[in-house]
């Protein structure tokens, strides 16, 4: 059975006490009203990962995780955080090939499979994005797009790595602009990327991997999107900054 995920990204936002009174927040609504087999990931800023992670400390279904990482094992990178420092503090995702990252910091697809790799290596789990522009989906070549950024990122690992890798799928037209994929196009371009995998690995491991859907997901829209036979959860930004909207979506399931 596939692990059902919601993953909340912060992306740049909140401060320090911002951030521990929305962990503390999302964990007390957690205990109260969760009773699901949905988990949590929260991904803050690597500033609060150690004081986020010693709130969680062993609340049940909620992880952390990191919003990246680098594609060097450790060495003269400044400003970078490798894995090996991510898995010392506990981390247990890692989100890799986010499309800002890919856009504004020109993450090739070769940088992604090396943090791949390297994430796995210490034990992280990643959760890999994927997405087409509006440019791409307009032109109608978004399912040969997003594939080949599976096959460029990921198709080169072993079947028993792969399986240990989170997809999400984040139509960047549908990134932070309120403008959310239909239910109907989530679900054709996951399925899509489900047989996809498919084709590389077999039924076995194409079902028991989690595709999660990110771009303006919402307590009004996740129960429908979530229903879809090939959603398996959702990465969340914007109302991943509120705890009871980011509560009520892990509830949609
Ligand atoms: O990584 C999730 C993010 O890209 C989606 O952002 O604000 O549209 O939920 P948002």
């Amino acid at each position: 059975m596939r692990k059902k995920i919601v993953a909340g990204n912060w992306k740049m936002n909140m401060t320090f006490d911002e951030g521990q009174t929305l962990t503390s927040e999302i964990l007390n609504m957690m205990k109260d009203e969760h009773s699901g087999d949905a988990i949590a990931v929260l991904n803050p800023p690597f500033p609060h990962i150690y004081p986020v992670k010693k709130l969680i400390g062993e609340a049940k279904g909620v992880f952390i995780g990191a919003q990246n990482c680098s594609d060097k094992e450790s060495g003269a990178y400044t400003g970078e955080v490798s894995t090996k420092i991510l898995a010392s503090f506990g981390v247990q995702y890692v989100i890799i090939g986010h499309s800002e990252r890919r856009e504004y910091f020109k993450e090739s697809n070769e940088m992604l499979a090396a943090k791949v790799k390297l994430a796995l290596a210490e034990g992280l789990i990643p959760i890999f994005c994927c997405g087409e522009s509006l440019e791409i989906r307009t032109s109608g070549t978004h399912e040969p797009n997003v594939k080949f950024q599976l096959t460029e990122g990921l198709f080169d690992l072993s079947p028993e790595d792969f399986s240990k890798i989170v997809i999400a799928y984040e139509p960047i037209w549908a990134i932070g602009t309120g403008k959310t994929a239909s239910s109907e196009e989530a679900q054709d371009m996951h399925a899509a990327l489900r047989r996809h995998i498919a084709s590389k690995y077999g039924k076995d491991i194409a079902e028991n991997t989690s595709i999660l859907y990110g771009g303006s997901c919402n307590p009004k829209n996740a129960q429908e999107l979530f229903g879809k036979p090939d959603v398996d959860g959702g990465l969340i930004g914007g109302a991943s900054l509120k705890s009871r909207d980011f509560v009520d979506i892990i509830k949609s399931f």
